[in-house]
């Protein structure tokens, strides 16, 4: 009977919404964002089985009717919303649009699927997950290295000890985009078709600036966190994902525009160090210089006692420590140099003072491809948890997750100071200044909706 009544209940808070779907009926899909990845998941959409892009929203009319021809067309995505016949959109926006456009979509009874970085605040994310939860919907976060099975298999060696102990992580983007970055276009008018007002939305009310727009918007701050969050959501979500944490216990954050000449904002060269229980992370921006880290442009190295793993989208490889592995090798080398009888283990090199056998295997994989096949299975996995109604690989919760690190580490990097963060209760504790970063302003008539 309890039982009974508290289901109930349940059922009665949090009403399912949205369309039940069999196994052969086609999941309906409305796409919001026609950008660069926007476009990108459109196109997946389109050539896969059991689903259909039926609609299409982006604030600049002349991305809209490129398909006119199969989907219909909307420059306010709320049109998408206010359809009972569409199950599904995906957020493809810059940042600041996320958390809004999400919230209002699980309140229309859509399932979501939500473009990296998950949010643009803290209090965003908290809130994308409450109204997933609230309102019983699927939402994946666009983290697509969750579906990339050699991500998965580094994971896996990661947490079955393979390279031992790790107690430093580093991870890293370093290009070289000097001396001009993105330029110094000055305002105009928007071009024709473009609804400026709307693609601002809830964020302050400026003159059109191309740099504003497409692509660029990330290194402006209404928008974005810069690279920490862009790239970062990647790293910190593997990292915090192989580590099996929840989120780091502080932040600190160095750096600036120092060396591109343009008119964004956030900073091109950065350090960002957080703590977590038993190890620090680093995360290092360089768009001065291309010099590579671990012979690669991006990617992420777990230093472990046994060993090294390094990673990107297209490879992966552990490099073994060959260091003592015991604290007396060293006092039998030093013995031994004196002229003692002493016995070596098996393999031990007296004269590099090093054991010829290294501590872990040495494995590794290259001309590996995240992109599309990765980004195909990502997207699958969330059309099969609509229909199912499982949690995603990357669900809402992972992905707020992985945010809040990199939040965590733009709120340090604005104060110029440490934060300390408690990854269990959410807060800053006892940080006002920091505390109060975790949410912002919105321009009227656009809210964070009330979950
Ligand atoms: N998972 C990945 O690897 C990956 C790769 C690239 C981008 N992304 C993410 O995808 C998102 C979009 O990035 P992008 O590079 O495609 O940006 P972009 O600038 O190329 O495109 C953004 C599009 O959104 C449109 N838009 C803005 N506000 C809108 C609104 N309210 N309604 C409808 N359309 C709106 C813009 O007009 C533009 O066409 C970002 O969150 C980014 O971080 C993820």
């Amino acid at each position: 009977m309890e039982r009974r009544n508290f289901l109930k209940t349940a059922a009665a808070s949090a009403p399912f919404l949205g369309r039940v779907l069999g196994a052969n009926d086609e999941i309906r899909i409305g796409q919001i964002g026609l950008g660069t990845r926007g476009t990108y998941e459109l196109e997946i959409c389109r050539r896969t089985k059991g689903a259909k892009v039926v609609a299409v929203a982006d604030v600049f009319q002349p991305l809209v009717d490129q398909y006119k021809e199969d989907a219909d067309g909307y420059t306010d995505f709320r049109h998408i919303l206010d359809r009972k016949d569409i199950d599904a959109v995906f957020v493809s926006t810059p940042d600041h649009w996320h958390a809004p456009i999400a919230i209002m979509a699980c309140q229309a009874g859509k399932d979501v699927f939500c473009e990296k970085p998950l949010s643009h605040t803290i209090h965003e994310g908290s809130q994308m997950v409450a109204a997933a939860r609230k309102y019983n919907r699927v939402m994946q976060t666009g983290s697509q290295q969750r579906s990339a099975p050699h991500f998965q298999k580094i994971v896996d060696l990661i947490q079955h000890g393979h390279i031992g102990k790790i107690s430093s992580i580093e991870c890293w983007n370093e290009e070289n985009d000097t001396p001009e970055g993105a330029g110094n276009p000055p305002d105009t008018a928007p071009p024709a078709g473009l609804d400026w007002d709307m693609y601002l939305g809830p964020a302050p009310k400026v003159p059109y600036n191309r740099n504003r727009y497409i692509w660029h918007y990330r290194w402006f701050w209404d928008y974005s966190g810069g690279m920490m969050t862009d790239w970062g959501a990647h790293h910190m979500d593997v990292i915090q994902w192989a580590m099996q944490v929840d989120g780091p216990l502080s932040a600190t954050a160095a750096g600036s525009r120092f060396c591109l000449r343009d008119n964004c904002q956030t900073p091109d060269t950065l350090s960002t160090l957080f703590e977590y229980p038993g190890f620090v992370v680093r995360y290092s921006v360089r768009q001065g210089n291309s010099r590579r880290i671990e012979n690669r442009p991006n990617g992420i190295a777990f230093y472990g006692a046994d060993g090294t793993l390094i990673v990107d989208r297209g490879s992966w490889e552990i490099v073994p420590e060959n260091a003592p592995r015991f604290p007396n090798d060293y006092d039998r080398v030093e013995a031994w140099l004196k002229g003692a009888n002493v016995a070596f283990p098996a393999g031990f090199d007296r004269n590099t003072r090093t054991p010829a056998r290294p501590r872990c295997a040495a494995l590794g994989e290259t001309g590996l491809k995240i992109d599309p096949s990765c980004q195909e299975a990502h997207i699958e996995n969330f059309l099969e948890c609509i229909r199912s109604r499982r949690r995603p690989i990357a669900d809402v919760e992972i992905g707020f997750r992985s945010v809040t690190a990199c939040l965590a580490g733009v709120i340090a990097y604005r104060l110029g100071r440490k934060v300390r963060w408690d990854p269990k209760a959410g807060t800053f504790p006892g940080d006002r200044e920091a505390q109060a970063m975790m949410t912002k302003r919105y321009r009227a008539p656009w809210t964070l909706p009330a979950v």
